[in-house]
This record gives structure tokens, C-alpha cells and sequence, in this order.
């Protein structure tokens, strides 16, 4: 019989970055594991999730998260086996999903752990396409930016986790076009093979030519990953009564000055536009609706995530240091 553990390796924020993050930002420590208490689960990490959201944990700021504090363990999406349990829910040998990852084991509460199914889908879909980023894009889409058959819809960020997502989705429920960026040739070429109709690489023409080009009619729908350049030039392409799903803001996350508007707000107002900002958090009654969607397009061939795969927890800080400069396709995730 295999021994349980006493301690874990972790990543613990050493510093609080200033602009991009850094190695010297984190460290690698072991940690003894506390006795498990009534209710209580050891989880095997075995997949953990890194994701641009982290980067505003790390500064010392108000926010709908707490800060990571200095000194103390990371955390965030993980999914592993459950190795002890003193719950009478969740049992030795269980695959979930929690919210204590950036470690290779940790002690759970039962009611704040998820059985999955891994039979059903590898367990590494339920941190994305399955998971949060799945809803994020279900959610921002439908919810928030109230897409309609015959919509063209621009997505940026369209390579990552939930831009792939958000474009398979629009052609599911009847966009007339969709169309993206993203910052390589490699990940454009990638959205055509995903349905995307047409895209264009930000790093080689400026977002508003690139607009042109990929939508000459205009956009209905724009899907913001990026803020910054990427929504005034959708201000200015969108077409009367478009829609904005204000996601995320990836191009300010490392801003040590706040980032200027966009300088042509004022569009909105003859246009009738709708600027509307959300977190997945707050949608968290339409999870059981986009899981059963999501099971169904995956299988028959509608949706598909791309994963980016880093190993080892020593490997999660590098992982999440390049997730911001993009070298992932799909959903970048640490093997543990
Ligand atoms: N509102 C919510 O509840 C919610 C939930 C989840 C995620 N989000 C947001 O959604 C966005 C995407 O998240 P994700 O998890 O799917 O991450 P992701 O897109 O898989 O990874 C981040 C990507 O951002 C791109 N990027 C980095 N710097 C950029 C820049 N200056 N300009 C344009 N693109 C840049 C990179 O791709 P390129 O190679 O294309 O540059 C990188 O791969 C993020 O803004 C995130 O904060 C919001």
C-alpha cells in the first residue's frame, strides 16, 4: 500500500511583479500537509490551470478576487484524484475539480471540490473548453453580448482559451461570419481549420486595417479578450446596435500606468452601441445549461480546445509567464 504524503511542493508568490512577471517573482517550496479534518479530501493534483486573471491577483489591489499574498501558496484551477478522504461524498480513487492548484497535493473540503467525470471527457477539458473558459465564452456570447443568427462576429484573442471557444460557438448558433486575431501566423492558420471564416495576426497589420480586410460589411459582435487597441478599433468597425462583451483586457495586464480609453467612445452613442463588462463568476447559473451544450458539440465534432501542455509544478511559473506572451494555442495547463 502507497503511503500518503505529509508534505507537498508548491508555488508561493515571492515578489509582487512590476510590469511582466518574472521567475524571481515565485518560488518553489515543500509544505507540510496538514492532518485531514472531518469533511476534508487529499487531492493528487494531477493537471493545474494557469490564466491571465492571475496576473491581477498578483498586485496588491482591490478587486472581485483577493490578491495571492506574498509569501503563501498560489492558487487556482486544478483537477486530480482523490488520495484520503474523511468525507463521506467524495471517496478514494474520485476525479475533481477545485480551486487549489499551483501545488501537487492539496487538502480540500468536500463542498468546495467537484466530481468530474473522466470518463466522459479527459479531465484536462474540465479547466477549459468544459470548464471555466468554455463558460466564459458561452456566457459572454449569449448572455452578454446577445449574439443572433446572421451576426458577424469578431473575436480577439481568438487563439487562446476562450477565443477558440467563443468563434466555434457563434458558428454553432448561426453567425453569419466570424472572423478573429491573434498574434501568429501558426494560430491563424489554426482558426480557419476551427470554422473561423476568416482571421488576421495584430503583430503584422494594425487592428483596424485587419478589421477591413476580414469584415469589409462590419461587425454585429465584438468579443473583447484584449482591450486596449483592439476595442477602438472595433468601436470604429462596428455596425448600428452592435454589441460589445467587454471579457478581458489582456494588452493592459502588465500596465504600470492605467491604460487611456479608447478615443472614440463617443461612436457608441450615434451607433446605439452596448458596452457591456462581465465575470464568469457572476453567470454561475448557466454552467449546467453550457456543460450540456458543450458535451453535445464536442461530440459531435462542432467544438474543439486545443491544449497547451507545460510539466511539473517547478515548470507552472514559466508556464503562466509565457501564457501572457502567447505561446499558447488553446488552454495552457501544467501536468503535475
Ligand atoms: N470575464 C471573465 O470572467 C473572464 C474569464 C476568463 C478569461 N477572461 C479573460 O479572457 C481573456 C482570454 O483568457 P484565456 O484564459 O482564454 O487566455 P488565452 O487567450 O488562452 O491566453 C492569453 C493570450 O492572450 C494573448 N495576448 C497576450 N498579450 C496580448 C496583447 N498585448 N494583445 C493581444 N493579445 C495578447 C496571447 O495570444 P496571442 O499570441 O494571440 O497574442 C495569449 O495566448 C483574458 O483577457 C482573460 O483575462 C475573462
Amino acid at each position: 500500500m502507497t503511503q500518503t504524503p505529509t508534505t507537498t511542493r508548491q508555488i508561493t508568490l515571492a515578489s509582487r511583479p512590476n510590469g511582466a512577471p518574472t521567475s524571481e517573482n515565485f518560488r518553489l517550496e515543500t509544505a507540510d500537509l496538514p492532518n485531514l479534518a472531518e469533511g476534508q479530501v487529499l487531492v493528487r493534483n494531477t493537471i493545474m490551470s494557469v490564466d491571465p486573471y492571475m496576473r491581477g491577483r498578483m498586485n496588491d489591489v482591490k478587486s472581485y478576487v483577493p490578491p495571492f499574498q506574498i509569501d503563501a501558496p498560489l492558487d487556482g484551477g486544478a483537477v486530480g484524484e482523490v488520495i484520503a478522504s474523511r468525507s463521506a461524498e467524495i471517496t478514494v480513487g474520485t476525479h475533481v475539480l477545485h480551486g487549489l492548484g499551483w501545488r501537487e497535493h492539496a487538502v480540500v473540503a468536500a463542498e468546495n471540490a467537484t466530481v468530474i467525470d473522466a470518463e466522459a471527457a479527459p479531465a484536462s477539458a474540465y479547466l477549459g473548453v468544459l470548464g471555466m473558459p468554455g463558460l466564459t465564452a458561452y456566457v459572454g456570447l449569449t448572455a452578454i453580448a446577445e449574439m443572433r443568427e446572421g451576426d458577424t462576429v469578431f473575436v480577439s484573442g481568438a487563439a487562446g482559451a476562450v477565443g477558440q471557444v467563443v468563434g466555434q460557438i457563434a458558428k454553432a448558433l448561426g453567425a453569419k461570419r466570424v472572423v478573429g486575431s491573434a498574434g501568429s501566423a501558426e494560430k491563424i492558420e489554426r482558426l480557419l481549420e476551427l470554422g473561423y471564416d476568416a482571421a488576421f495576426n495584430y503583430k503584422e497589420t494594425s487592428v483596424r486595417e485587419g478589421l477591413r480586410e476580414v469584415a469589409p460589411d462590419g461587425i454585429d459582435v465584438y468579443f473583447d479578450n484584449v482591450g486596449g487597441d483592439h476595442l477602438e478599433a472595433a468601436i470604429g468597425h462596428l455596425n448600428r446596435f452592435g454589441r460589445v462583451a467587454m471579457c478581458g483586457a489582456i494588452s493592459q495586464y502588465n500596465a504600470t500606468e492605467p491604460a487611456p480609453g479608447p478615443r472614440n467612445l463617443a461612436l457608441a452613442i450615434g451607433k446605439g452601441l452596448t458596452l457591456r463588462g462581465f465575470i464568469v463568476g457572476q453567470q454561475a447559473h448557466l454552467a449546467d445549461e453550457y456543460r450540456t451544450q458543450a458535451v453535445a458539440w464536442l461530440a459531435d465534432g462542432r467544438l474543439r480546445g486545443d491544449e497547451t501542455f507545460r510539466d511539473g509544478v517547478e515548470g507552472a511559473p514559466q508556464a503562466f509567464i509565457d501564457l501572457l506572451e502567447g505561446a499558447n494555442t488553446g488552454k495552457m495547463l501544467v501536468r503535475l
